[in-house]
């Protein structure tokens, strides 16, 4: 049997608009998918999980079935059964699909002993990601391959980012789950009615982004929070918040957070708040208080998928 493990993930700045072409800075999280991968004697490929609902399940059927295709792999009079255990919330921003799928196509690679490149394991990722909403950035499965802080651009090069200080987020899951498909296309739908206007917010988005980065690098956590708070008010802007989103995110700053802000696709799964130096603790107690179904405090995952 092999093993393999791939970290969920935070996005600092940038969700949807990233869609689009915009850059977006996203950190992976140590809240982490492990797949384990077997040969069996049924034939076929056999996907197994407690948790991970079957329609999460079939991309990951489908894009261990593009592997074997692509490298051509016949399994003659065996199968493979992959068993998956995740401990990143599902359909609530943090990346778990494509955590759980990145897991499965390395575990699986190692029991064919196949070695895929880095851009291999993505673009299968992001092939299992298309299943599930049509329009993905990939940002998930780059993030989740990587680790660490990358500043990200669709079909762009990433670029790996180094905070000088460290930084404490706390997330807040609103226990609203909600379809990544579903709220890319509400956007979507935003923005082919008001093309112009969009194009204003994709402008002021990408100098969000540009500005929330050099914070990172230069350990300004105080402008890092205002570019959260901006970019959350973007995110009001093109509907993917709620009441929920809206009172968690206003609890955290009410409470001290030097910024908070949707995470992901937004419409409910979780908010992060970033902390002062020794805050998190409170700001996650206080959460909890305002009605978050779980709160975590992330901390980076440095090591990607492995
Ligand atoms: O699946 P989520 O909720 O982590 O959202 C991913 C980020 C989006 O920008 C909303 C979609 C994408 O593919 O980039």
């Amino acid at each position: 049997m092999t093993e393999a493990v791939a970290p969920g993930k935070i996005i600092i700045c940038g969700e949807h608009f990233v869609v689009y072409g915009e850059p977006a800075i996203v950190a992976a999280v140590d809240l982490k998918a492990y797949a384990y991968a077997s040969f069996v004697d049924e034939l076929g490929i056999h996907i197994y999980s407690s948790r991970v609902s079957e329609v999460s399940l079939r991309p990951i059927h489908e894009v261990i079935k593009l592997l074997l295709e692509s490298r051509n792999v016949r399994l003659d009079n065996r199968g493979i059964a992959v068993s998956i255990n995740s401990e990143i919330p599902i359909s609530a921003g943090l990346g778990s699909s494509a955590a759980v799928a990145i897991a499965s196509i390395l575990a699986v690679s190692k029991l064919l002993g196949l070695k895929l490149k880095k851009r291999e394991v993505i673009s299968l990722g992001v092939r299992a990601e298309e299943f599930i909403h049509g329009r993905p950035s990939g940002i998930d499965p780059t993030i989740s391959t990587y680790g660490g802080i990358l500043l990200f651009k669709r079909g762009g090069r990433v670029r790996r980012i180094k905070p000088t200080k460290p930084m404490e987020f706390v997330i807040a899951d609103s226990g609203i789950k909600r379809s990544t498909g579903i709220m890319v296309r509400k956007v979507g739908e935003l923005s082919s009615k008001y093309p112009e206007v969009f194009l204003g917010l994709r402008y002021t988005m990408r100098k969000i982004v540009r500005r929330a980065m050099k914070a990172i690098v230069e350990g300004e956590i105080e402008i890092l929070g205002d570019m959260l708070n901006l970019n959350h008010g973007l995110l009001s802007a093109i509907g993917v918040s709620n009441s929920k989103l809206e009172r968690l995110v206003y609890v955290a700053r009410e409470v001290g957070a030097l910024g908070s802000k949707i995470t992901g696709a937004g419409g409910g799964g979780c908010i992060i708040a970033l902390a002062k130096p020794g805050e998190s603790d409170r700001i996650a107690s206080s959460l909890i208080d305002a009605g978050a179904e779980a709160v975590y405090k992330a901390r980076i995952a440095e090591v990607g998928a492995m």
